[in-house]
């Protein structure tokens, strides 16, 4: 027994081990305290970084957020503790993109990789698809590994990424078209292309554009593109139908919903066969006059936005331009032609009028004088001749010889120039002109009515108003078979008028020229220009078996400055 007591010296010594164990563990406790301190301290400043961070901050073990901080649950519009312990990764991830996420979870797990960046959709509460960036990695979380890491919300910079995307390959394709419009096409191929490049920006199933005529009746389809059939594109919009007249009457564009079922009430067969449920409409419009209009359309529905309203209003607009283009091209070739012929025909008139000139001075008053000559060398012959007493006979009838050529010469003279405007004035010339008229065309009467004062007209308008005049009488004479002219030149609502209404056969005057006929004559060709040059214009209004009205109008001039 005595073995089994302990001497109080061991116990002793058994005590002060026990205090200094004691003390020791005191120590450890308050040591512990103080670290329990030190990391209570660093998760309020840890929870105080992470509650005010911008970037979302989580951390994953066994599938589900064991922390998260409250933007984290922001942008999947949850509350913090709907994710904490309830959700995990898999709930807030875009499904086409789960595998790609939860590959690099298992990776982290599994310590293959440390540290990763990338990005990847998510699907917030209300079923909104976001763009998140991640930088993430791998810590030990309660004695097992767990995920952790950091989330960036990037949907809007890739909203913005994607919306400079369609602005760049609406440029481009903008920028193409255009270049491609320059190039020597017709007219159908540009619009062929307007059509498809539309189609193209926009995705749509079907394009096309429909171009009203001058006879106003409906817009047949001038370029289709995607169509299934021959039939919807021989198509022809009735006049006034919901989508032109809205496009047409706002010169905006139209969302076409429920169009194409109102349409095929009109086409039942082509409508139902091409099968179209929605689309978007724009006028084709130069300033305020509207060319007819520009559609996309799909087989499906579809939810068009206004920026894709604006993309095909600029199209519309491409699509007018070109056309207005075309036109002023056509206008311009047609023109140029008229003017060579135009020229080419001056050319010709001055020549035979030259030879005409030539003509009349060789047998009228070059016949003349030769016979004159002839009959002064008699009479000097006789004269010498002393033996007879001089005879004034054969000289007196030399002066009415004299006479006739004077006259002739006078008529070349007003044929060349007319004098009579130039001493008498272009009111005194327009009635000798509807006389002479009255002395060669003894069928038609010729009415004249003047109504303006001499200072009433300028000066430089005067020859024109005699040239049309005589050109247009010229014309009564030729080809009318009028029985009435009526010749008038008048001063009302500010302008000078002329105008020559015979009521003779008429023709055709928007009958355009073709080679053949416009050959045939230039002295409408002429009083249209020389009116034009002196700051008028000329109509000419005709129908066949109706008459013809040839009116030249000038603005008057302003008080005080008539004759220049
Ligand atoms: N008053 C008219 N009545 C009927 N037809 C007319 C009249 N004026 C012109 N025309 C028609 O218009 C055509 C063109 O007239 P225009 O004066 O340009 O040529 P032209 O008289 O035939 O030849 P040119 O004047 O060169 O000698 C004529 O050929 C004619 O058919
Ligand atoms: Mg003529």
């Amino acid at each position: 027994m005595k073995g089994m007591k302990k001497s109080s010296d061991e116990l002793v010594t058994e005590l002060e081990e026990m205090r200094a164990r004691v003390a020791q563990l005191e120590r450890a406790e308050s040591e512990l305290r103080r670290v329990a301190e030190t990391l209570q301290q660093s998760e309020m400043k840890f929870r105080k970084i992470t509650e005010k961070s911008i970037v979302g901050v989580y951390l994953i073990q066994d599938e589900l957020f064991r922390y998260v901080n409250p933007h984290m649950a922001e942008i999947f519009g949850f509350e913090v503790e709907d994710l904490i312990n309830k959700r995990g990764p898999k709930d807030v991830v875009f499904s086409e993109d789960w595998p790609l996420v939860e590959g690099h979870l298992k990776a982290r797990l599994a310590g293959k990789m440390e540290a990763i960046n990338y990005q990847f959709r998510g699907v917030t509460s209300s079923g909104e698809v976001v763009h998140q960036e991640v930088y993430g990695s791998r810590m030990d979380y309660n004695g097992r590994p767990a995920v952790i890491g950091t989330l960036v919300d990037i949907t809007r910079r890739v909203g913005l990424e994607r919306n400079l995307e369609i602005q760049l390959k609406k440029f481009q394709a903008l920028y193409h078209l255009a270049v491609a419009m320059t190039a020597e096409r017709s007219v159908e191929k540009s619009l062929a292309l307007v059509v498809e490049k539309s189609r193209q920006l926009l995705g749509a199933d079907v394009g096309f554009i429909a171009l009203r005529r001058d006879d106003r009746a409906g817009l047949p389809f001038r370029t289709v593109s995607g169509a299934r059939t021959q039939d919807f594109k021989g198509l022809k919009l009735p006049p006034a139908t919901e989508c032109e007249g809205n496009a047409i009457q706002t010169g905006q564009g139209e969302f076409l919903n429920g169009y194409f079922h109102k349409l095929e009430q009109a086409f039942p067969d082509q409508i139902h066969a091409e099968g179209l449920v929605s689309g978007l409409a724009v006028s084709v419009n130069i300033g305020v006059t509207n060319l007819g209009i520009l559609c996309i359309c799909d087989r499906s529905e579809t939810l068009y936005t206004e920026s894709q309203m604006e993309t095909l209003s600029l199209m519309g607009n491409l699509a007018a331009l070109e056309i207005t283009r075309r036109q002023a091209e056509g206008a311009l070739a047609h023109s140029e032609k008229q003017l060579r012929s135009l020229s080419s025909q001056l050319l010709t008139a001055q020549e035979q009028e030259r030879k005409r000139v030539a003509q009349e001075l060789h047998d009228g008053i070059g016949q003349s004088l030769t016979a004159l000559k002839f009959e002064v060398e008699n009479a000097i012959r006789k004269m010498s001749d002393n033996s007879t007493p001089i005879d004034w006979g054969p000289l007196q009838t030399i002066v009415p010889h004299i006479q006739d050529v004077i006259e002739e010469v006078g008529r070349i003279a007003m044929d060349l120039r007319p004098s009579i405007l130039d001493d008498l004035g272009v009111l005194a010339t327009v009635g000798w002109l509807c006389r002479d008229f009255q002395r060669t065309c003894l069928d038609i009467r010729v009415e004249k009515l003047v109504d303006l004062a001499e200072d009433d007209v300028q000066e430089h308008q005067k020859i024109v108003i005699f040239r049309v005049l005589q050109e247009a009488l010229n014309n009564v004479a030729k080809h009318s078979r009028a029985r009435l002219v009526r010749v008038g030149l008048h001063k009302k609502n500010g302008r000078i008028e002329l105008s020559i209404q015979d009521d003779g056969v008429g023709f055709n005057c928007h009958a355009k020229s073709t080679d053949a006929t416009s050959r045939r004559g230039f002295g409408l060709a002429s009083m249209k220009e020389r009116t034009r040059l002196s700051g008028g214009s000329l109509s000419v209004k005709a129908k066949k078996g109706a008459g013809t009205t040839v009116r030249a109008i000038w603005p008057a001039a302003a008080e005080g400055s008539a004759t220049e």
